[in-house]
């Protein structure tokens, strides 16, 4: 074990989840003020949009915060013909919301590439990586500016890759964790471990500080990480739902009220294995059978999904949530990291 305040300057070992697409500068700071780290998620930001957000995520906090790219895994398709055949699986969604089929664009997803330069540019604190190893290139040229690297595991062998990369940190991610499974040695269906497993397994196996994440939610997930051997945790769905996040009010009733079992893993809204509650969307579109590869479903799914959230309606969006929702309690960020904070041991 060691010390995640040392490694990132921060004062408690407690650290906010990216959320891709839903991350807000408010929730990332109001983490970082409290002293944990607050993390941001840049899944689908161009440069320029990375650039404003860093400078806004430095306006809002002097403290250190981790922002959040996800690399290729070789895997993802660009647009090409079968991108209408896919959409238009999808009409009845787009007509439910009074959006048109929306045609094929230039791209999904910005390059990795341009992100890094934008990220390196801003020198954020800490950058932490999904779905990969980042590769020598990445390692050094983090180096170079100072900012420390976070890699995430869902397996051992994910673990130990990252370990011989030599990322500064391992998020290790248990299966009832909210939002994507982040395997990349092997398909996710086939990388399914749960925290209480994976977390000692992990601190077994690599030289670097551990942070559990998946189905931590108030301080007795805090204090079982700890006796697992993790030296931080990192919490999602619990902060999802406070009043900084960017998400809806229907999706913060929907944590609040989703039983233990109320969460699936489905590739119905991406094209990639993630954990939401099993809404009228997901339902629909697993029992259609037709579900486009990644990153073009997620593309296809954003258009209806955007219009929903617009009109408030949480049976067509993604209701991303782990298996511990229902814990969360707590109305505001402060609050939430409070309780999280009281399960820290005291010799930490
Ligand atoms: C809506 C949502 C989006 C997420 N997006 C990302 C992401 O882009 N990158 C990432 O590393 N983790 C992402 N995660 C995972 C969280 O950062 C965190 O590790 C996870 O939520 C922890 O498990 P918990 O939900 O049980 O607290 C996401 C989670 C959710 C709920």
């Amino acid at each position: 074990m060691t010390d995640l305040r040392a490694l990132f300057g921060i004062e408690h070992p407690v650290v906010l989840g990216p959320f891709g697409g839903l991350s807000s500068v408010a929730l990332t700071a109001a983490v970082s003020e409290a002293g944990g780290l607050g993390g941001y998620g840049l899944y689908g930001y161009d440069g320029d949009r990375i650039r404003t957000t860093i400078a806004a995520l430095r306006e809002a906090t002097a403290r250190p915060f981790a922002v959040n790219l996800w690399l290729p895994r070789g895997d993802e398709v660009e647009p090409n013909p079968q991108h209408s055949v896919f959409a238009q699986a999808l009409q009845p969604f787009y007509e439910a919301v009074g959006v048109p089929v929306p045609p094929r664009p230039d791209r999904y997803l910005p390059p990795l590439d341009e992100q890094l330069d934008a990220v390196w540019e801003a020198a954020p604190p800490v950058l932490s990586v999904v779905f990969g190893v980042p590769g020598s290139e990445i390692m050094d040229e983090a180096r170079r500016r100072g900012i420390r690297v976070v890699g995430t595991a869902t397996t051992v062998a994910e673990a130990v890759a990252l370990d011989e990369a030599g990322v500064d940190a391992i998020v290790a991610t248990g299966l009832e964790a909210g939002g994507h499974r982040v395997s990349f040695l092997r398909p996710a269906e086939e990388s399914l471990v749960g925290s209480v497993a994976l977390v000692p397994q992990v601190v077994d196996a690599v030289g670097v500080p551990v942070i559990a994440a998946g189905g931590i939610a108030d301080r007795r997930g805090v204090a079982a990480a700890f006796a697992l051997g993790a030296s931080g945790v990192q919490v999602g769905t619990a902060f999802l739902a406070t009043e900084e996040s960017a998400t809806t009010d229907g999706h913060r009733d929907a944590i609040r009220s989703t039983a233990a079992d109320g969460t699936v893993l489905t590739r119905a809204m991406s094209g990639r294995l993630a954990r939401g509650a099993r809404n009228r969307a997901v339902r629909a579109i697993e029992a259609s059978g037709t579900i486009a590869p990644f990153p073009m479903q997620n593309w296809l799914t954003g258009r209806f999904r955007a219009a929903a959230v617009e009109q408030g309606l949480g049976e067509l969006q993604s209701l991303w949530m782990g298996q511990a929702a229902s814990l969360a309690r707590h109305r505001t960020a402060a609050e939430v990291f409070a309780e999280l904070r009281a399960g820290v041991p005291e010799a930490r």
